[in-house]
């Protein structure tokens, strides 16, 4: 068996489901209970950072999407050992900081911006060299927000483009610190930041103006790094994250909790059928990730958190909606943005079925993700008869308190969280929603239809 094989065959990122379309039928109401998959963000460090560190990582409840699996492979192209025991249950065989080695090939992240940008910067400080390239959606999406970083600290990065896919990368055998202050509002460009500074000598330090997901501090204090995050003290919500390379990550089993972007679909879905009641177990509530559920409390549709606890140094708890008569419109605060920055193409929808107008601004980055998730969402409302306003940096939805009309295919562009948030707009709306194609869906939620169906919607592939 070669380096790059598992005894369960070659871990491959190539998507498993052809292209076709899905629709979605009104429904009542939504009951019963369920558990998520786990947690897209923290199943990407877990693999990576196991893959650093020197013994056998265990890791339960991974997310089994093509995003993950082209996190998988690529380490495994770069010779970690990484197997697949049961469901959710991983193991790697971490090869320790700074001692991965050059792939015998392309690097293809298929749909992940996630897997790219950090592996680029677990790639930066080792002097090695990777070529990468992804799906139609993940060439357009700009690399230059982890470039600039990165060849700060010494990798050489040429793009085909003005800074997109494909692109190599080789990194530094004689690795820089940097201090650096974030331009934008981005986990994976902090994280990117952090992971090649494992491996350069002396305290990288980042900079972010508004704290974003943790998920890399968390898991870098647990596995031993020399680690601190200081809030800044000019009074904002921006933190100071010092980290002291040439680590020795020790591994440590992570439990992976379940995903709180993928919960968001359910959880609107419920909120948005009157009477309906939901019990989501053993989500994820970190509260770098959770402004979803103060935008939905807001919107008069809390979500009550029970059993709260803590797991594999993350907040975890069950969540119960229970589906209001009606939903009031928000003017939501944009600096709860980096909260719920995926969350906000399926926010959308409720506010589509609440009553009144409905402002959602300080949103350019939604701009740049797997889609440009305010056009994408505008189409996709107004196909349905719901009134928007696009604005630069943001959306303004205009619900009327009735159900949407309905009744259109709503192109999703490669991107999961458009074609769930359609789907979910069906469950409410007069006459059913489909979309073009479903298949992007699997990157981060392979069992969403069942799953929703499970509790009462009536979802179908095409
Ligand atoms: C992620 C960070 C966010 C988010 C993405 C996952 C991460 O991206 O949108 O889905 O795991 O760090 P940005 O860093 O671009 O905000």
């Amino acid at each position: 068996m070669s380096a790059h094989e598992t005894s369960i065959g070659p871990i491959s990122s190539q998507k498993s489901s052809k292209a076709g379309g899905a629709q979605s039928k009104c429904v009542t109401h939504l009951k019963g209970q369920c558990s998520l998959p786990g947690d897209k963000s923290i199943s990407h460090r877990a693999l990576m950072l196991g893959a650093l560190a020197v013994g056998r990582t265990h890791i339960t409840g991974l997310l089994e999407g093509e995003d993950v699996h082209a996190t998988a492979a690529a380490l495994s192209a770069m010779g970690v050992g990484i197997r697949r025991e049961s469901p959710g249950q991983w193991v790697v065989d971490g090869v320790g900081v700074g001692a991965l080695q050059t792939p015998d090939n392309i690097l293809d992240m298929g749909n992940s911006g996630t897997s790219t940008r950090l592996l680029m910067g677990l790639v930066a400080s080792q002097p090695i060299r990777c070529f990468f390239t992804g799906d139609g959606s993940l060439r357009k999406r700009p690399m230059n927000r982890v470039i600039a970083p990165l060849s700060q600290m010494g990798a050489v990065i040429e793009s085909c483009g003005d800074g997109r896919l494909p692109l190599m990368i080789t990194g530094s055998d004689s690795p820089m610190p940097i201090d650096y202050t974030l331009p934008v509002a981005s986990a994976q460009v902090k994280s990117a930041i952090l992971l090649a500074a494992l491996n350069t000598p002396g305290t990288s330090i980042v900079r972010e103006p508004k704290a974003t997901r943790d998920h890399s501090e968390r898991m870098l204090k647990a596995m031993g790094a020399q680690i601190t995050v200081e809030e800044n003290s000019t009074g904002n919500t921006g933190r100071i994250i010092r980290m002291t390379g040439e680590a020795e990550l020790s591994p440590v089993d992570i439990s992976v909790p379940g995903d709180i972007s993928s919960a968001a679909f359910p959880l609107v879905a419920a909120a948005i059928r009157p009477g309906s009641q939901i019990r989501l177990k053993g989500v994820g509530i970190n509260p770098l990730r959770a402004g979803i559920l103060t935008a939905l409390e807001q919107m008069g549709a809390p979500v009550t958190i029970e059993n709260r606890r803590e797991e594999g140094g993350e907040p975890v708890a069950d969540l119960v909606m229970t589906g209001p008569e009606r939903l009031k419109a928000v003017t939501l605060d944009p600096a709860i943005a980096p909260l719920m920055i995926d969350e906000f193409p399926v926010l959308f929808v409720a506010a589509a079925c609440a009553q009144g107008s409905s402002r959602f601004t300080g949103l350019e980055e939604l701009r740049v993700k797997e889609s440009d998730r305010i056009a994408a969402m505008a189409a996709a409302l107004s196909a349905c008869d719901v009134a928007v306003e696009e604005v630069p940096d943001g959306l303004i939805v205009h619900g009327t308190g009735s159900p949407p009309l309905g009744g259109a295919t709503v192109i999703t562009h490669l991107d999961h969280r458009i074609a769930m948030s359609a789907l979910v707009l069906g469950c409410a709306s007069n006459r059913p929603v489909s979309i073009d194609d479903a298949a992007p869906i699997t990157t981060s939620f392979p069992d969403f239809i069942p799953l929703m169906n499970a509790l009462g919607t009536e979802i179908s592939l095409l």
